[in-house]
């Protein structure tokens, strides 16, 4: 049996974590029970997230052919490797508060009674990202049941995409190199910046009255030739931006596209952006992980679910059967909580019913995982080419780029950050040769990140947050000739956020 005990740091300190307590009646309930105890692993996190997908104690199935992904035995399996069936998951930060030895029994010998909500896949497939966009465009009816903004569930209550140091720092940087281009007699006349995921523009405004002021005082009237993009899916967002930065609008203009996939929108762009900014995004975008156990690579599956009792509390208050609960979610998931009333006034007869059944399904989702082992890298898409205009786009990024990061040896679980990686390369294709991409976000900057710290996912009110690889990201970029730099976020002490930039290499 291997037990891998991550958050190891917190084993010191003022409050240290007791194993005894959190984690060794674990391994009491496996040895009351007939598990082949050669064949299991068990794994302790310090999940952080207080709303998260997790259960105290998780069970995820160590599976030793790709089920119904291709035919069985398929996979080859290297030699020396450890072939466990089972993995049994202890979140260390609530273990002690539960009668744990119990609960785990129960998990050992349980015949679910949950109610799923979808088939085994992909994290990035999971109807988890149907919530987060849910979120987004419904987030008017949100934040009013709530009573608060989506800004006071960030690291720290408010975004540092507001901060106005950053912004003049930015704004400087960007003089420079106009100041040279300029001087070259090589300046476009048509100055661009794109923000992919805007939020309420409170960034956009800090940025956009900055660059009016530093342009005033300068006198270079590069501000008459701004063009400021402000990018969201959400409808919903991208007004309430354009009414923050109302005062700019001759120089703005809102564009409803996805930021994984900003080139479809903005293609007219290549190569004429001056400053691609992204603040916040990448983390809420969608992602699979990937692992390395005993020597063998393994796709994480996910299965969302609801929780027995609690799926019984909301079948009760729908007047709806338990068995009815999936099909509800799943048009409250397409028509969202404005329209639901309409579709299925028996079970909800108004808009804050409807809302405060949104809330409650968000709060009691759940994920179960599995381990799917992957043939090779190769077999495995970190994106799916795009088709435009008849043509596969470029952007079709293969598994092999996560090998140095992932077969390094040790066991280790790690996010792909698909949604990002992609946005992030489209995005470099839009740069300017003397263009840069600038994000804050919560970035793991080292594999070993990885191996003490949980990262994901947690809930932030309605949407999801998962720290972004950032050595994938730099991996990737320098592939396609970017330099890539990470500083901590240099404008607020403390906090996690970090801020990566990109710029063509020399
Ligand atoms: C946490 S907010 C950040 C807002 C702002 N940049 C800030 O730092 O305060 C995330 C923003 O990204 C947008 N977003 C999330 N996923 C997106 C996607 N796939 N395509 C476009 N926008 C997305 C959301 O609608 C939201 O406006």
């Amino acid at each position: 049996m291997l037990v891998d005990f991550r958050p190891h740091t917190r084993l010191r300190g003022s409050r240290p974590v007791d194993i005894g307590a959190t984690v060794v009646p674990v391994l009491e309930a496996l040895s009351d029970s007939p598990v082949d105890l050669g064949k299991v692993r068990v794994v302790a996190d310090w999940v952080q997230y207080r709303e998260n997908f997790r259960g105290v104690v998780d069970l995820r199935p160590i599976l030793h052919v790709p089920a119904a992904r291709g035919p069985a035995g398929t996979v080859p399996v290297p030699m020396g490797t450890r072939e466990d069936d089972l993995e049994i998951a202890v979140d260390v930060r609530r273990s002690a508060d539960v009668p744990l030895r119990e609960l785990a029994a129960e998990r050992l010998r349980e015949r679910s009674d949950h109610v799923v909500l979808e088939d085994w896949g992909r994290g990035s497939e999971s109807c988890i990202w149907d919530f987060n966009a849910l979120y987004w465009s419904a987030l008017e009816l949100w934040e009013k049941a709530s009573g608060q903004g989506y800004e006071q569930a960030l690291p720290g209550g408010e975004s540092d995409a507001r901060n106005t140091d950053a912004a003049r720092e930015l704004v400087d940087e960007l003089f420079a190199v106009w100041d040279r281009l300029a001087e070259a007699r090589a300046l476009p006349e048509e100055l661009y910046v794109v923000e992919l995921g805007v939020g309420n523009g409170g960034q956009a405004k800090v940025f956009l009255d900055t660059f009016r002021e530093r342009d005033r005082d300068r006198g270079t009237g590069y501000y008459r030739r701004l063009h400021y993009l402000m990018c969201d899916y959400s409808q919903h967002v991208l007004d309430l931006a354009r009414e923050t930065v109302s005062e700019h609008l001759d120089h703005v203009s809102a564009f409803a596209l996805d930021a994984v996939r900003p080139l479809t929108a903005l293609g007219f762009l290549q190569f004429k952006v001056f400053l691609v900014y992204v603040s916040n995004v990448y983390d809420n975008l969608p992602t699979d992980e990937v692992a390395h156990l005993g020597g063998r690579t393994y796709c994480v599956e996910t299965r969302a679910y609801l929780p027995a009792e609690a799926a019984a509390e909301l079948a009760a208050e729908l007047s709806a059967g338990v068995d009815e609960l999936p099909g509800l979610v799943h048009k409250l998931l397409r028509l969202g909580p404005g329209l639901l009333p309409e579709a299925v006034p028996q079970h909800v007869p108004d808009v804050d019913r409807a809302v405060a059944f949104w809330r409650r399904t968000w709060e009691a989702l759940r994920l179960e995982e599995r381990y799917v082992p992957l043939a090779g890298l190769d077999t495995y898409a970190l994106s799916d080419p795009t088709v435009r205009n008849g043509d596969a786009a470029e952007t079709s990024l293969g598994g092999e780029l996560l090998g140095p990061l992932l077969q390094s040896g040790a066991d280790l679980r790690m996010h792909v950050s698909n949604g990002a990686v992609t946005s992030f390369v489209e995005s470099l294709k839009l740069l300017h040769p003397y263009g840069t991409l600038v994000c804050h976000d919560l970035f793991v900057t080292e594999v070993e990140g990885y191996r003490t710290h949980f990262r994901g996912p947690g809930k932030y009110d309605g949407s999801v947050v998962n720290w972004v690889n950032g050595p994938l990201l730099a991996h990737v970029g320098r592939r396609h000739g970017f330099d890539i730099r990470y500083e901590r976020f240099r404008h607020r002490s403390g906090g996690n956020i970090v801020t990566m930039s990109a710029q063509v290499g020399d």
